[in-house]
Parts: structure tokens; C-alpha cells; sequence
């Protein structure tokens, strides 16, 4: 069985294809190394000891992503592909209509041209706007508040019109949480573009001393100690969940929606405790106001997968801070 895996070079992508690679299936990357190297491919293959296929292709020309499709019999595609930083989408929305949604369309034509059905796709917790109600459920009401999630809410409800007008296809829709963690190799991990955005990759940048403390975006949330609670789960529990989104695929479900979390959330300080204990390094912190756009809560029920696909995130708070941390101490300039 061979899936055809865009953006497999990423940060998920990569965690993804180690562990498709591993259940005993053949990978075929696309990816434009817009936001990854191709020196990663070489880190999946040290790491699995088996060949990838990779194309350097922009899923969004139709012409040279049709050549994949002739050079290949993919049974399945996981389309990880996209831009995703929410404070650049405010900035860049048409690029990020463009890519993410242009991107997706071509993949699906040409699924349905070469008659593959069986689609995963990476939405986002983001999905669920301000959700008032936790832990979120999949059948929460639905809404967005930024370009870079109205592209992921207009390709699920794109995906529901395409399985509606031909229940031929078998659709998985995965909304990830809060990714973080790395290999245990420390190999491969997240190496985002300048000062990163999100909270663990500046938390890593502050343990190896590129950057001086992190800024906690407010205190006065109504969370357990006034900072932002989220559900942060370990990439290789959410690369595991694309296995067995896979397997459920096979057995023609139609579309199916799953939370990928682990059900339980950790405060912005929590966190940092936690690095600094998994790392042995004094993590420097200061309280700053509230970033626009930000919940005090977000976490996820993911009973539905637990039951559903047999998944369940097995790793904990401390193994996500220990293999953050490997990935950057082993890797201070990323895949440079
Ligand atoms: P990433 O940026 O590390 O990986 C995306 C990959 O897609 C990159 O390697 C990039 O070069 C490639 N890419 C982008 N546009 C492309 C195009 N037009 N053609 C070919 N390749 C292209 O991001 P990630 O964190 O691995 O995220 C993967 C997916 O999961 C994305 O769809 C993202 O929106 C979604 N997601 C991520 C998070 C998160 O916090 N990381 C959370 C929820 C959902
Ligand atoms: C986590 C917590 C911040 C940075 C984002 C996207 C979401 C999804 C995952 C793609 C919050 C606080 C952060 C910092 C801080 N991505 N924080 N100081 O915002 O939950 O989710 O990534 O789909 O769509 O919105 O993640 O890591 O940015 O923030 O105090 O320097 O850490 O306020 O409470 P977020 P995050």
C-alpha cells in the first residue's frame, strides 16, 4: 500500500511518514520546501531504514503534481500541505487562501481523476472558535476567527459537499490540538521560520539561550493559575493517530471526524515547570498583557478516536519536554 503524503516533510508530515513507513507501508513525499528541507527526507530514511519517494512539487500546479499520480499507484493521500501560522494569515490572507485551499483542490481533482478515495486531512482545533464548553467535542458548533482557520473550516465543509454528492470517497478530517514534541531519535523536530510563535519551540529557543525569557500572555485568565490551559500532545501519538486513521479508512467508513488530543490541558506555566524539569535548565519567564485572539481554555474529549480507531496518546507531559528539548540541544541551528 503506498500513501501519498503532502507536506511530508514538515514538522507532522515528517513524524507522520516514519510511522506509516514503520506499519509496513510506502511513502511518496510532495513537498516545496516552503517550510522544511530536504535534508529531512534523509532523516526519515536513517531513522526507518527504508526508501521514501519524494517529489520537490507545489501541490498547487496541477501539471506537475498530475506526474506523481502516473508514476505511481498511491492507494491513499494525508494532506498535510499548508500554510499555518495564524498572526501571518491576518497579514498574507490571499497567499494563504491561495496556497491552502488551491493546493487542496488540486490533490482532490486529481484524486478523483485517478480514482484514490481515501483522503486524511490535517484540520485544526481552531475549528471550534471560542469554544465556551470544555472538553470540545467533535460535534461542537464550528467557527473561525482568523484567515488561516477559515481555510481549514472551508476545506472541511468542501470535504462533507464532496462526500455527499459521491459516498464513494472515505474522508478522515484529524483535528490536531496542540502538537509539540520530537522523535526520540533527535533527528527530525519542529524548526519554525525567525522567533517562533508558538509556546514550546520559544520555550526551547529560551533553554538553549537564543532568546532571553519567555513572555506569558496574561495572568488573568479563569484557569487554574490565571495562564492560557491548552492540550499539548506529542507528535508521534498524533503521527500514530494517522495510522490508524488509515486502517479506518480501509474499512470504508465514509467521512469520519476525530479530535487528536490527549484530553487534558496544561497552564503556559505548568509547561515551563515542566521543560525545566524534564531539561535541567532555568527557563526565565515574565507576564505580559493577553495576545489578541487567544482562549483562556482549549482541550480536547478525543473519547471519540480512543473508541473509534483504538487510539490513545500514550506520552506524557514529560516525555514532550524531554524530546523538545533533545531535538534542539542536538540540533541548536535546526537542519542547518
Ligand atoms: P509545516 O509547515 O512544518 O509542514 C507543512 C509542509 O507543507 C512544509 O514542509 C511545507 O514546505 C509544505 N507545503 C506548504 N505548502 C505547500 C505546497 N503548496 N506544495 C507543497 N508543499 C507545501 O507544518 P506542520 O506543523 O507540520 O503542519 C502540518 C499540517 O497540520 C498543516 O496543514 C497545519 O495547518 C496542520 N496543523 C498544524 C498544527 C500545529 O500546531 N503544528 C496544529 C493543527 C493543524
Ligand atoms: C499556547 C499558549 C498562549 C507563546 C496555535 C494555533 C492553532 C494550532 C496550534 C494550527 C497560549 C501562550 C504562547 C508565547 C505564551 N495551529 N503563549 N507565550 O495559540 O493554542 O494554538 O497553534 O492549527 O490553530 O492558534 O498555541 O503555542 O501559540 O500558545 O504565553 O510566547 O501559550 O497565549 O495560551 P495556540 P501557542
Amino acid at each position: 500500500m503506498a500513501v501519498l503524503i503532502s507536506g511530508g516533510l514538515g514538522y507532522i508530515g515528517s513524524h507522520t511518514s516514519i510511522e506509516i513507513l514503520e506499519a509496513g507501508m510506502d511513502v511518496i513525499i510532495v513537498d516545496n520546501l516552503f517550510n522544511s528541507k530536504e535534508l529531512v527526507k534523509d532523516r526519515i530514511e536513517q531513522i526507518t531504514k527504508k526508501k521514501v519517494t519524494y517529489y520537490n512539487i507545489d501541490e498547487t500546479d496541477e501539471e506537475s503534481l498530475e506526474v506523481v499520480f502516473k508514476e505511481n499507484k498511491i492507494d491513499s493521500v494525508i494532506h498535510f500541505a499548508a500554510l499555518k501560522a495564524v498572526g501571518e494569515s491576518v497579514e498574507k490572507p490571499l497567499e494563504y487562501y491561495y496556497n491552502n485551499l488551491i493546493s487542496t483542490l488540486v490533490i482532490l481533482k486529481l484524486m478523483k481523476k485517478y480514482d484514490v478515495k481515501d483522503f486524511i486531512f490535517s484540520s485544526s482545533a481552531t475549528v471550534y472558535g471560542n469554544a465556551e464548553v470544555m472538553p470540545i467535542k467533535e460535534d461542537f458548533s464550528l467557527s473561525v476567527t482568523n484567515p488561516y482557520g477559515r481555510t481549514k473550516l472551508i476545506i472541511e465543509d468542501m470535504l462533507r459537499d464532496i462526500y455527499y454528492a459521491d459516498n464513494t470517497w472515505n474522508i478522515g478530517i484529524l483535528r490536531y490540538f496542540n502538537p509539540v514534541g520530537a522523535h526520540i531519535s533527535g533527528l527530525i523536530g519542529e524548526e519554525p521560520n525567525g522567533i517562533p510563535n508558538n509556546l514550546m519551540p520559544y520555550i526551547t529557543k529560551v533553554a538553549i539561550g537564543e532568546l532571553k525569557e519567555v513572555s506569558v500572555f496574561g495572568n488573568d485568565y479563569d484557569t487554574v493559575d490565571g495562564t492560557g490551559v491548552r492540550d499539548y500532545i506529542h507528535v508521534v501519538d498524533l503521527a500514530k493517530g494517522h495510522v490508524k486513521a488509515l486502517q479506518k479508512l480501509a474499512s470504508k467508513p465514509g467521512l469520519v471526524t476525530y479530535n487528536l488530543g490527549t484530553g487534558k490541558g496544561y497552564s503556559v506555566i505548568e509547561l515551563i515547570n515542566a521543560f525545566s524539569k524534564a531539561s535541567g535548565k532555568d527557563i526565565p519567564y515574565k507576564i505580559v498583557g493577553r495576545r489578541a485572539g487567544d482562549v483562556a481554555s482549549c482541550y480536547a474529549d478525543p473519547t471519540k478516536a480512543n473508541v473509534e480507531l483504538s487510539w490513545k496518546a500514550e506520552k506524557d507531559i514529560n516525555d514532550m519536554c524531554k524530546d523538545s528539548w533533545r531535538w534542539q540541544n542536538s540540533n541548536p541551528d535546526g537542519y542547518k
